[in-house]
């Protein structure tokens, strides 16, 4: 098969700062081992997110000079909300300055209205849309069908809804279910999309039960290019037909346009329903800003504009899949555990499996994402216990599953430093894995404490504690 090549040349660059082994031993000390603790100037390959990393075009870039600042009945809102109509049309467009603005938004309407003891089930729920559910007294359920959560399970739409679980919440808990919601792609478990026959399948229990159904949308794009690669009766539709299908199931969206649309900030909440609209444009005038700029300027929604037309490009979207493919086989090929299939913009490492030796309240995925920094300068982020852990009562468990995520930023890096991460692998490997050491944490904050928590390595038992965390190259 024929190299991948990136379908873009690059005309600005940004230099990274290049660093040794132990000027990063010594910076993660200082960050108390908390990778959101660095500067990202101290990172050289930062796969942190794929949020508000992308690079943007040259018709981004020129399409912001049209911005027009103008408070109420900006042109640049009307070009904004034609696009995301053209691909996802429904009858209320709200912009907000991220995703989780949309989410805050939605779950206090939602909360009003279904009172205490509400219950909102999702595929799974991101962080921060969990977070805004829980925050207003809404239980937020994951219904993953089980090959979800199994790492290495092999099945093309493992981010799919549990249909049974959910007919059978839906049958058991209905009158605390104010709105159901699909994650696409299922960010949590790996990127993994979800199948145009189960959003369907979920829009049919919703219409059963009387519940709107809202789809969580940050990578829509990449779901929509799973579903023409592998479902049946999809390859010859065009990845914007799939996109326009998928959010004809659907009575909402929420978005985050950090993603899907290669913007640095942004997002929107949408809605068919009038009156959730109508008390989403009072709250987003409160909190964000009149409903035709709502916390964005107007420049920022015009880079959403054209975003969205180049997201649905399917050169574009063939090498972002290959990419990650990619780096995927690759670490395969090295005997790491990598999440497979690999997920639409991230590669997921299984640190459970990668370091045994390590128990899960130890955080083995966060030990991982410390030792990759170390040893070169790779920022990832844990997706585990230590996001996980902390339940709602004070008390902690560990995660269904330990992860690193490896999150590609859009259009930024190139096949050179894909390599250069897998040699670092490679290094990682061929040191032993069970040198790294677990971690515990000293000081955490009352709610999302991953990206604040301080930790510091456990001292082990026997003499290993002497050794450096790692050797030097
Ligand atoms: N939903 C999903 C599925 C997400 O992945 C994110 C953000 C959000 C909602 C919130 O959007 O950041 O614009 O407020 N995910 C980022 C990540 C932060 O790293 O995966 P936001």
């Amino acid at each position: 098969m024929r190299t991948i090549i990136e379908p873009f040349r690059i005309k600005t660059v940004e230099p990274i700062k290049m660093t040794t082994v132990e000027e990063r031993r010594r910076l993660i000390e200082a960050a108390d081992y908390n990778l959101f603790t660095l500067k990202s100037e101290d990172v050289l390959i930062d796969l942190l997110t794929d949020s508000g990393t992308s690079a943007m075009s040259t018709d981004q870039w020129s399409a912001m000079m049209q911005g027009d600042e103008s408070y109420a009945g900006s042109p640049s809102y009307y070009r904004f909300e034609k696009a995301v109509k053209d691909l996802m049309p429904f009858r209320h467009i709200i912009p907000t300055h991220q995703g989780r603005a949309a989410e805050h938004i939605l779950s206090s309407i939602v909360a009003e209205e279904a009172g205490k003891g509400a219950i909102v089930p999702n595929n799974t729920h991101f962080d921060t849309t969990r977070a805004n559910f829980e925050d207003v007294g809404i239980t937020a359920l994951d219904l993953v069908i089980a090959e979800g959560r199994d790492p290495l399970a092999d099945h093309p739409f493992k981010g799919n809804m549990d249909l049974v679980r959910l007919e059978q919440l839906l049958q058991e808990e209905g009158a605390r279910i104010p709105m159901v919601e699909i994650t696409i792609t299922n960010n949590a478990i790996g990127g993994q999309p979800v199948s145009m026959a189960n959003i369907r399948g979920t829009k049919a229990l919703c219409e059963k039960y009387g519940k709107p159904l809202i789809i969580d949308s940050a990578r829509f794009a990449e779901n929509a290019y799973f579903i023409k690669l592998r479902e049946a009766g999809y390859q010859d539709k065009s990845v914007k037909e799939i996109v326009r299908e998928i959010f004809s199931h659907a009575d909402g969206m929420t978005m985050s346009a950090k993603k899907d649309t290669f913007s640095n900030i942004g997002g929107w909440l949408a809605l068919n329903d009038d009156n959730w609209a109508q008390q989403a444009r009072t709250r987003l005038i409160m909190t964000e800003g009149f409903p035709t700029y709502g916390g964005l300027s107007g420049r920022d929604m015009e880079c959403m504009a054209v975003g969205l037309k180049e997201i649905v490009e399917e050169d574009y979207l063939h090498y972002r899949i290959r990419s990650i493919q990619y780096i995927n086989e690759r670490l395969d090929a090295l005997g790491v555990p990598v999440m497979k299939p690999a997920g639409g913009h991230a590669v997921f490492i299984d640190a459970k499996a990668m370091l045994p030796h390590i128990p899960a309240l130890q955080y083995p995925a966060q030990a991982l994402a410390v030792a990759l920094y170390i040893i070169g300068g790779i920022r990832t982020v844990e997706i585990g216990s230590l996001m996980f852990g902390r339940q709602t009562d004070g008390s902690e468990k560990p995660a269904n599953m330990e992860l690193v995520r490896m999150a590609m930023p859009r259009r930024v890096y190139t096949q050179a430093q894909a390599d250069y991460v897998v040699e670092c692998f490679e290094e990682l490997v061929g040191q032993g894995v069970d040198q790294v050491p677990g971690l515990e944490i000293t000081w955490e904050p009352s709610s999302l404490r991953h990206f604040m928590a301080k930790l510091k390595p456990v001292e082990r038992a026997e003499n290993v504690a002497a050794e450096p965390l790692l050797k030097a190259s």
